[in-house]
């Protein structure tokens, strides 16, 4: 099971400290704020950057690039997550740009898709998701393929940061699990893995573990408690 940690836009610099401290040896992947990657790194625990910019480097202020973050050794990087499609108006175009610019810099990703409440209102989950996978997955070879996890997470079940909203029910996740896992296979002859986002918490770990479709979890608000993500991940491994 991959366990991934999006802390967002959250802590301090001391706060980080003790949080690391915590981590160690708990196989957790996890994604601090840019100012913090360093510090992960250098102790060696699995790191993911949580952006990248669309460009090569070059007058982008306030830009990181793929290559920057390439240079600290962090491994992964998160492509797609929905705070940057919705709050940051980030379009496909720009998303699959931000992709090839982790692929030229052989960083694995974690492309994160999922639909909105209203498209599911309007059954368009598939479609949306097809749109997302499509765009991203045609043209690439199988070897770039091998550097992409999928990170499905339905926007509506996205926490607000400090709620956990609703998540989906595990019969619904399976069937989207095996909807991506399918049209994978079968457009672009390739097993992907996936991974369900979208208010893990200490509370529901249990039941989400239950789906067998899935290879791990993308964890948002709870990954802030390091304790309470390091009770998920054990969870996870019993
Ligand atoms: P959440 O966030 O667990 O707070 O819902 C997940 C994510 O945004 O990756």
């Amino acid at each position: 099971m991959i366990i991934v940690g999006n802390l967002k836009m959250n802590l301090s610099l001391d706060e980080i400290i003790s949080y690391q401290k915590k981590l160690i040896n708990s196989g957790i992947i996890i994604c601090p704020s840019f100012p913090y990657l360093n510090l992960f790194k250098q102790e060696g625990y699995d790191v993911c950057a949580q952006n990248i910019s669309e460009y090569n480097n070059g007058p982008y202020t306030g830009e990181v690039s793929a290559s920057q973050i390439k240079s600290l050794n962090v491994n992964y990087v998160l492509i797609g997550h929905s705070e940057r499609r919705h709050v940051f108006k980030e379009s496909q175009e720009t998303i699959n740009n931000k992709i090839q610019r982790a692929l030229e810099n052989d960083l694995q990703i974690v492309y994160c898709i999922g639909e909105t409440y209203e498209e599911k209102e309007q059954s368009k989950t598939k479609e949306v998701l097809e749109n997302q996978i499509v765009s991203v997955f045609n043209n690439l070879t199988i070897e770039q393929m091998n550097r992409i996890i999928i990170g499905y997470e339905p926007v509506w079940a996205i926490s607000d940061g400090v709620h956990p909203a609703e998540t989906p029910t595990n019969q619904e996740i399976n069937e989207i699990n095996l909807y991506i896992k399918e049209l994978i296979k079968k457009s672009f002859n390739f097993s992907i893995k996936v991974l369900y986002g979208g208010s893990v918490n200490l509370n529901n770990i249990e039941e989400l573990y239950q789906v067998k479709s899935h290879d791990g979890f993308l964890i948002g608000g709870a990954s802030k408690n390091v304790d309470d993500l390091l009770k998920i991940n054990d969870k996870c491994k019993q």
